[in-house]
């Protein structure tokens, strides 16, 4: 039995009885102001490598008689990147509390180390109060308006968490007790002007991350396709496919997968025309939940696979950047919303589907479902929208974690010069990619008896193979395919995210965007 609506709470049970709706946590609000020395209240100051102060806390000194400077040498705090000296009513000063935060050797850095700069100091501000001024000034330098935006960036990638299920709010899970951050720097205007777009990317980031952690009852494909029709209030066109619509076009792969599960799979298509000419897409893997199918999965861990679908919930993600920030560039987002369910009525291994292309799979294993998904979705892609270029984002394989872990997403192109811009982009944003080999020596791997191919290659090459396995429904339009297995969903804590969900690509596309394809 196909449930195909929406809004099912009549056939299972969902997390909340109001299911996935959309974020509650109002983000921090951030301001860029002109500096002026401040009187009050929780102040964060940086200071940066051999304990060296800029203007404003260098005034602030003077103003205490050097008492900060006495607390620096009684602490033995010289600045060393990742401390922080949390001075509380400090002598001399009618401040509540300054935080001297130590910013290395942030003046020469790269952009990257701006922001990691803002999720630092969020990350020792947080817990201190509700409301604080940052002044940000360093010796030597003063910080450009886009530098100070990328602070600001960091501030609100840091910012986020997810309490959706905590019923005792706790301001450590919302992550969002710094609910006010004035930012003092020179030339403040033309910060708060370049901080507006990089505030459209980090909305996009949350959602990809809200769509990461959400509970799989509350989040199967009719609620995600739901989430991507609140795009349309950007600008977005959203058509939601169903699985009638699906049949017609013969989308049987994708069918195949979501063939056990009461829940009713989905294709969405986002569209946002900023600017005319051939579209650029973006395709992704929307597993809302990957049991392994018949080819069950081990118990262990398996709730982690509630994450199947961060590659779609990036492509999500990066819709809602571009739209918010009104990108000069024409963009389609397809997702593929499946879910992987064990079942009377779910695909065995040994059945035989034939694909949108015409190409039959064998299936060997239910549980490499991916690119099942993904197969679909990017035929479908390329026939209707002749892209520019075509990147699809998957949590496709255990096998790429094992070869490069969780600091890397592995990248399959079968075009140099994406890949190349790729890899840029993942240098500037820190969402790094390490180029995979592509090459037809692996597709005998995946030769079948019956089909024209079978859907698993086995243990050996496992992230490669399946790579190959979608590269068959790729003509030549230029593709890059990046596992993000490792990367998407998981994700230890750092200064910029706390969060098991990363939002991991966003940032990454977003610049890829910008730097190439805009208009
Ligand atoms: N969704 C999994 C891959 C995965 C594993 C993502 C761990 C994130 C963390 C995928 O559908 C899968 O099960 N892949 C199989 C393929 C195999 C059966 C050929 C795998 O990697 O074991
Ligand atoms: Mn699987
Ligand atoms: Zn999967």
């Amino acid at each position: 039995m196909v449930n195909n609506t929406a809004s099912a709470a009549e056939s299972w049970t969902p997390a909340r009885p109001d299911a996935a709706g959309p974020r509650e946590v109002t983000p921090v609000k951030l301001t860029f102001d002109k500096p002026s020395p401040p009187t009050k209240g929780l102040v964060a100051a940086l200071v940066t490598e051999d304990g060296k102060f800029g203007p404003a806390l260098a005034g602030l000194d003077a103003e205490a008689k050097g008492a900060i400077r006495a607390a620096m040498k009684t602490a033995k705090f010289t600045g060393k990147p990742g401390s922080a000296l949390d001075l509380v009513a400090p002598r001399g000063l009618s401040l509540d509390r300054l935080v001297l935060v130590a910013a290395g050797k942030i003046a020469t850095g790269a952009e990257q180390d701006w922001v990691r700069l803002g999720g630092a100091v969020q990350s020792k501000l947080a817990s201190l109060g509700e409301a604080a001024t940052l002044l940000l000034d360093l010796e030597g330098h003063a910080p450009s308006p886009a530098q100070a935006a990328d602070v600001g960036l960091g501030v609100r990638l840091a910012c986020y968490g997810f309490d959706r299920y905590k019923t005792k709010k706790k301001p450590e899970d919302a992550g969002d007790r710094l609910g006010k951050l004035s930012i003092q720097v020179e030339g403040h205007t033309a910060a708060r002007r370049a901080f507006a777009r990089r505030e459209a990317i980090a909305d996009g980031v949350d959602l990809a991350r809200d769509l990461v952690n959400t509970a799989p009852n509350d989040l199967g494909p009719p609620e995600f396709a739901r989430r991507c029709e609140e795009l349309k209030t950007l600008g977005v066109e959203v058509e939601v496919l169903d699985e009638a619509a699906m049949r017609k076009l013969g989308m049987r792969a994708l069918l195949g997968v979501g063939q056990g599960s009461v829940r009713g799979s989905r294709l969405v298509v986002m569209r946002w025309k900023g600017a005319g000419g051939q579209p650029l897409a973006f395709v992704g893997k929307g597993v809302t939940f990957d049991t392994g199918g018949i080819s069950i999965k081990p118990a262990q861990n398996m709730e982690d696979m509630k994450g199947d679908m961060a590659g779609a919930a990036c492509v999500t993600g990066l819709m809602h950047a571009l739209a918010a920030r009104k990108a000069r560039v024409d963009a389609v987002g397809i997702v593929g919303l499946v879910e992987n369910m064990p079942d009377g009525n779910a695909q065995r291994p040994g059945d035989v589907v034939t694909s949108m292309s015409g190409q039959t799979i064998e299936i060997i294993n239910t549980d490499a479902e991916g690119r099942l998904v993904l197969a679909d979705a990017l035929w479908y892609c390329q026939n209707r929208f002749k892209p520019k270029f075509m990147i699809d984002l998957a949590t496709l394989t255990g096998a790429i974690m094992v070869a490069l872990g969780t600091e890397n997403a592995g990248l399959f192109a079968n075009d140099d010069a994406l890949a190349e811009e790729l890899a840029g982009a993942g240098k500037a944003t820190g969402e790094k990619v390490w180029r995979m080999p592509l090459s037809s020596d692996y597709d005998k791997m995946m030769d079948s008896t019956v089909a024209d191919m079978k859907n698993s290659g086995g243990r050996y090459a496992g992230a490669i193979t399946a790579a190959q396995f979608l590269q068959r429904f790729v003509n030549d339009v230029p593709w890059a395919h990046l596992d993000i297995a490792g990367t998407g969903m998981a994700a230890k804590a750092t200064d910029l995210n706390k969060s098991w969900g990363p939002g991991f690509g966003v940032r990454l596309l977003d610049r890829l965007v910008a730097d190439h394809y805009e208009a």
